[in-house]
């Protein structure tokens, strides 16, 4: 693999995942970054990649789903490896407007994996990234392993579910190499602050309400992203071409756990707020429509097969994000000064985003 395509470069994992293979992987070739920049899209993201290795990464803002310009790509970059982020990734914003998910998560990787189709013989492995979503709710025992069924209840997991079959579908009918790995939750730096982890930081940091859905007692298992790229990365070197991979973090958190410790660790971090102990912010809010109660993976083929465990403790891995959102306001001012996250914001959680008394 010479010439990798990312699609959703710009996006929290795929930034993550870029500066990963330029700087730390052992990989010496060239990232192809493609990317529509929709609202979580940040060009900026990669600004110091497109300085430092001028003729390792190459930019284009293309949308997956334009067959003619990705075409293009494909020739001119003599694209062999494809590894496709892009999607559209927030559970809330399917339920309320899922159109964009079937275009980009369903639509958009057919597309791709058409394009892949025709150029098979060059083609070395089309990459999906996927989630444990797929997989559907756990109770409060068991764990998802690759035979689980998959029983997706959002619009979000069911277009992410459909896209992984037409994956596997490719490999089988054609051929193509392919590979799948299904994630647990990502936390770390650039994720978009609509997600659990950094909304929760950034309206600590601003005495705002910490508005937990339903009674909190959902349970999510937490992945440092870093550990995820690598995870990827070894997939792609070594994983069975057809199948698929899952990867989690052994981390698994009720939320209401999980923004209490984020609390204390604000407290310590970040001494003094007026609104102190931060855990006075916790806001029981309307629980979302078909929540999963509990996600937990068994990722015991990846470390079996491929020797991949995490490296990042929880403890080590939120210290490090929340660091990194204090030292990068610029990024942060940017989106929330941006009318669009306010729409969402209000949209979302109406006017209880004022800091509270
Ligand atoms: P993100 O929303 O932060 O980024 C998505 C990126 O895709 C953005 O840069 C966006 O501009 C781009 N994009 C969207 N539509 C596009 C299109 N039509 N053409 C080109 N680019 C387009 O998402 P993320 O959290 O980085 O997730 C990346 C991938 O990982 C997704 O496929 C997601 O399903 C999967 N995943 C995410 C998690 C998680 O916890 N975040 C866990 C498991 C799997
Ligand atoms: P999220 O980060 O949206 O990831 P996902 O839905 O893909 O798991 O949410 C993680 C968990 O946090 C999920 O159980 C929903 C919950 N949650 C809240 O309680 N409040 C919030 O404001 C958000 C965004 C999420």
């Amino acid at each position: 693999m010479q010439n990798i395509l990312v699609t959703g470069g710009c996006g929290f994992i795929g930034t993550n995942f870029i500066y990963y293979m330029l700087s730390n992987a052992g990989f010496n070739g060239r990232i192809i970054n493609v990317d529509k920049l929709t609202y979580a899209g940040n060009p900026d993201n990669l600004v110091a990649a497109e300085k430092k290795y001028v003729k390792r990464y190459i930019f284009e803002k293309v949308d997956i789903c334009d067959t003619r310009a990705m075409a293009d790509i494909f020739d001119r970059y003599a694209v062999d490896a494809i590894c496709n982020f892009a999607a559209e990734s927030h559970v809330d914003r399917s339920i309320i407007e899922p159109d964009a998910f079937i275009k980009t998560n369903i639509e958009g990787t057919f597309r791709l994996l058409e394009l892949a189709r025709g150029t098979k013989h060059q083609l070395k492995l089309f990459h999906h990234v996927s989630t444990d979503e797929v997989y559907g709710s756990l109770g409060m025992n068991g764990y998802f392993t690759e035979h689980t069924p998959y029983r997706p209840n959002s619009p979000y997991s069911a277009s992410k579910a459909s896209s992984d079959h037409l994956v596997r579908a490719y490999f089988k009918t054609y051929g193509l190499p392919v590979t799948i790995s299904n994630c647990s939750n990502n936390y770390g730096p650039y994720q978009f602050p609509e997600k659990m982890i950094p909304l929760m930081i950034l309206n600590a940091l601003e005495g705002k309400p910490l508005p937990v859905y339903g009674d909190g007692r959902n349970v999510r298992d937490w992945l440092f992203v870093t550990d995820h790229c690598q995870a990827i990365w070894k997939i792609m070197q070594a994983g069975k071409r057809g199948e698929m991979y899952n990867i989690g973090g052994q981390c698994e958190m009720a939320n209401i756990d999980l923004v209490g410790r984020i609390c204390d660790l604000l407290d310590d971090m970040v001494p003094g707020a007026a609104a102190s102990p931060r855990r006075n912010l916790i806001t029981f809010v309307e629980d979302r429509p078909g929540h999963d109660k509990r996600y937990a993976i068994d990722f015991s083929k990846l470390t079996d097969e491929l020797g991949w465990m995490p490296q990042e403790t929880f403890e080590s891995g939120i210290r490090k994000t929340i660091e990194w959102y204090l030292d990068h306001q610029a990024w942060v001012d940017q989106i929330k000064n941006g009318a669009h996250y306010q729409r969402w914001m209000k949209q979302q959680y109406g006017e209880n985003q004022k800091p509270l008394e």
